[in-house]
């Protein structure tokens, strides 16, 4: 009895998991379709931040930050009211910039210098787009849960970067 009841939790899990990667392999096929012959900038990010917000309950705010000059604007997002500028170095966006990689924060209130845009955000993810070596903008992402970002958002997220560079 046990043993089947084991078994038939494992099934639910690979199941689960399955279902999940299916999930975001769709939602990256809907952000190929939905920039297909398109070459207006600010209406694909805008779309690509609606259709991650709508597709994936955990992205309470997700959107781009632009680096110009010394700093990053805030560019096309969804989700509550966002500081307009990011330094260099500051908050996860500032810091992922800096670093020149991607930042999975399971809690934002331990990481030192956290920018709370919204105090419901509890974890966060930060994902540079690069150009040869440079970060040219990132894609963030809030959630009000904690732990909410692992590997699964961040190959989604980083193959979103890769496929918006051209437009940046
Ligand atoms: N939390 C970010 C700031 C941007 S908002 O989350 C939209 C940070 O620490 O860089």
């Amino acid at each position: 009895m046990m043993e089947s009841a084991a078994h038939s939790g494992e099934a639910d899990t690979t199941s689960f998991h399955m279902d999940r990667k299916r999930h975001y392999q769709s939602v990256f096929q809907q952000v190929q379709a939905l920039m297909q012959g398109v070459d207006n900038r600010v209406g694909v990010l805008a779309n690509i931040s609606a259709l991650l917000h709508e597709e994936l309950l955990h992205y309470f705010w997700v959107g781009f930050y632009i680096v110009r000059g010394e700093q990053m604007e805030l560019g096309p997002f969804q989700g509550s009211v966002a500081c307009y500028a990011i330094q260099r170095g500051h908050g996860v966006c500032g810091t992922a910039w800096a670093q020149g990689k991607t930042l999975i924060v399971p809690d934002v209130h331990q990481f030192e210098g956290h920018i709370a845009c919204s105090s419901l955000s509890n974890s966060e993810i930060v994902v540079p787009v690069m150009r040869t070596r440079e970060v040219i903008a990132v894609i963030d992402v809030d959630s009000k849960e904690l732990d909410a970002f692992d590997q699964e958002d961040r190959h989604l997220l980083e193959q979103i970067a890769a496929l918006v560079e051209p437009l940046l």
